[in-house]
């Protein structure tokens, strides 16, 4: 970062910025790539664009677009969301198919769009599996739907499904990605697609104040997270895995073994809080996120090493005497 080449993006001549929006579109499989400063710009910009006022885009009950980007999706986008409910973020198939709405527009909102989530942030973060995304591309296409994806995590996705990211990618019309995440950059996120929509979308970047002058500082960063981080998050699995399999007994608390299947370790709390449980374990510089009162989410990542998992494994188990 401190090394790196700039020159004014807003203008397009950053250099840094450049390489990094080549090699985010190059690793998804798309024509082109725009650097955006988080991935709620990115979502909300892809919805801006392919849906639009007034039209509808379906989306999973507890996706991060629907729950957690400040209402963008309508307070932006200007676009209805349709939400339907699911197991672990996949929405059957026929619930899809049957809440497709395209005649009728003078009452009903036209369908314009599907939003995936992978991994999916509320499960879990549980993989989506590709012969779902698949089934779920063909009916957007049929219904000439644009097929975004909050891939704020996809390469974890990726990882555990033991696919290139493009096998996921190659689906979509429109992927957000988040180097700020398990790729550990300081700041930042891509959102690919089309050459066309990608030009599109450097607009409604400007107007919403996303651009950013000599940004080359913090792209630089984010060419690591593609180069190098995306290589590494099998390490975040094994180690979040090792965390759940050393708290899985304690009978105050459930974890579902199975759901963990990338970096997260979601803890069902029984007996207490979720704020009691993390003021308790913070005193031992434990950190987790809670989802709700019951519900907390610890996350594993470039700066947790074996030793971080055995103190955190320690601190849960004295929090419950085990
Ligand atoms: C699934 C998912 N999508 C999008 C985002 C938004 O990213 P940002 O915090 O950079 O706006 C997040 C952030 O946690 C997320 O978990």
């Amino acid at each position: 970062m401190f090394e790196a080449e700039v020159g004014d993006d807003v203008l397009g001549d950053d250099p840094t910025v450049q390489k990094l929006e080549e090699l985010a579109a190059e690793i998804m499989g798309k024509e082109a790539a725009l650097f955006v400063p988080t991935g709620t710009m990115g979502n909300t910009i892809a919805i801006k664009l392919a849906i639009g006022e007034g039209r509808e885009i379906i989306l999973e009950e507890h996706s991060h677009i629907y729950n957690y980007e400040a209402g963008n999706v309508a307070r932006i986008a200007g676009s209805l969301p349709r939400v339907l409910s699911s197991d672990s973020g996949i929405i059957p198939i026929d619930k899809i198919e049957s809440n497709i709405h395209k005649g009728l527009r003078d009452h009903i909102p036209e369908t314009k769009g599907i939003a995936l989530e992978n991994t999916h942030n509320f499960w879990g973060g549980v993989p989506i599996p590709v012969d779902y995304i698949k089934k779920v591309s063909e009916i957007a296409k049929e219904n000439e739907l644009h097929f975004h994806l909050d891939g704020a995590r996809i390469f974890n996705a990726a990882t555990a499904l033991k696919v290139d990211v493009k096998e996921i990618a190659k689906y979509f019309d429109s992927i957000m990605f988040c180097l700020s995440k398990g790729l550990a950059a300081p700041i930042g996120s891509m959102l690919t697609g089309e050459k066309d929509f990608i030009e599109e979308a450097r607009i409604v970047r400007k107007y919403l104040g996303g651009g950013m002058r000599q940004v080359g500082i913090v792209a630089a960063a984010g060419i690591i997270s593609i180069n190098t981080m995306t290589k590494r998050l099998h390490e975040d699995h094994i180690r979040a895995k090792k965390l759940a399999e050393g708290i899985v007994d304690i009978k105050e608390i459930r974890v579902d073994l199975e759901k963990v299947q990338t970096n997260f370790v979601m803890i069902h709390l029984k007996t207490m809080t979720s704020n009691d449980f993390l003021k308790k374990i913070r005193e031992k510089k434990v950190l987790a996120l809670p989802f709700n009162d019951k519900l907390v989410r610890f996350v594993t990542h470039n700066d947790i090493d074996d030793n971080d998992i055995n103190l955190v494994i320690d601190t849960i188990r004295a929090v419950f005497k085990n």
